[in-house]
């Protein structure tokens, strides 16, 4: 049978700010047996982080989100300062669909003077957004790795329109031996297929027609595929030729490449990752499909 859920007597959102204080709500959870989900995020949320959060209030006794716009994986000119932040909203936001804790540190706490330790994944950051934004992964990876001491959960959510990050913390969790289960979570759509994500907010109407063109070019790639042709090359070029067609899209990345290891493919054979990175205006917007219906 299964057992009912004990809840908090306080059913509002806790806020927590201090690391210390994390940790301790942390421990007494789990000396009360409670299984604590975590979703990490850098706050604006959008139905694309509270699917993770559903995710975790379905299958954990609580829920810890954080909310820290980290500047360890923002390059010297990159968008950290204006990163979109809105504390407030987010807040209401999580109160309304049951979340217990919100962790929000500041940078202070997080990387006090002096602070030197970061961790990096070798080899698999060294495709796709780890060659264009260098460092990016070491700062998602150390924070990540420290979010995860200072909150000790047993599950964490990550989604998988981050797919390299995905791929990136798993080995992390591997390769460290961290007692956390990482949670894969399909990537969320706007109703035309837009990719929902904190920075599209950045686009101007015309900037987000633009930006369809990334989720558009990969339904053309995947139909494409799906009428007989394998070749990485032609593909490639199909979706090339498709977001040229808008003006102002500024190509970072076309990848077709192995999904666990991102090496480059030539056939499209079996299971496969199509993923992109292109400029729409100031704002640097990712997509990618996994091709695997032969
Ligand atoms: P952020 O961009 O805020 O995303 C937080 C989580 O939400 C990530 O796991 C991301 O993959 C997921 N997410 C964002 N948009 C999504 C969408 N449209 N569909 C599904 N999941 C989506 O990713 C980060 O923050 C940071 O790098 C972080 C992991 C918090 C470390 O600082």
């Amino acid at each position: 049978m299964m057992e009912t859920k004990i809840k908090s007597s306080q059913e509002t959102l806790q806020r927590v700010s201090s690391i210390s204080e994390m940790k301790k709500v942390s421990q007494t959870l789990r000396k009360q047996n409670l299984i604590i989900g975590f979703v990490p995020t850098m706050g604006c949320l959008h139905e694309g982080h509270l699917n993770l959060v559903k995710r975790s209030l379905e299958n954990c006794d609580r829920t810890v989100v954080s909310i820290f716009v980290n500047p360890a994986q923002f390059g010297p000119n990159e968008d950290l300062d204006t990163y979109p932040r809105q504390l407030e909203i987010d807040i209401a936001k999580l109160e309304a669909i049951g979340v217990d804790i919100l962790f929000h540190p500041t940078s202070e706490e997080m990387y006090p003077e002096n602070y030197k330790t970061y961790v990096q994944v070798n080899d698999l950051t060294e495709h796709l957004c780890g060659k264009s934004r260098p460092g990016f992964f070491k700062g998602v990876s150390t924070v990540v790795l420290k979010l995860f001491n200072i909150v000790q959960p047993h599950n964490a959510y990550f989604g998988e329109k981050d797919w390299q990050q995905l791929a990136v913390i798993e080995t992390l969790v591997k390769d460290l031996n961290l007692d956390v289960v990482i949670n894969r979570v399909p990537i969320a759509r706007e109703a035309d297929g837009l990719a929902m994500s904190s920075r599209n907010r950045y686009l101007s109407p015309q900037e987000r027609q633009a930006a369809l063109s990334l989720s558009h070019s990969l339904k053309k790639a995947r139909d494409k595929i799906r009428q007989g042709t394998t070749s990485a090359k032609e593909i490639s070029h199909l979706i090339r030729q498709y977001l040229l067609e808008e003006k102002g899209a500024e190509i970072d990345y076309i990848s077709i490449c192995d999904p666990e290891n991102f090496r480059e493919k030539e056939q499209i054979c079996d299971r496969t990752l199509i993923a992109l990175a292109v400029k729409i205006g100031s704002s640097r917007l990712i997509d990618n499909c996994i091709i695997e219906d032969f």
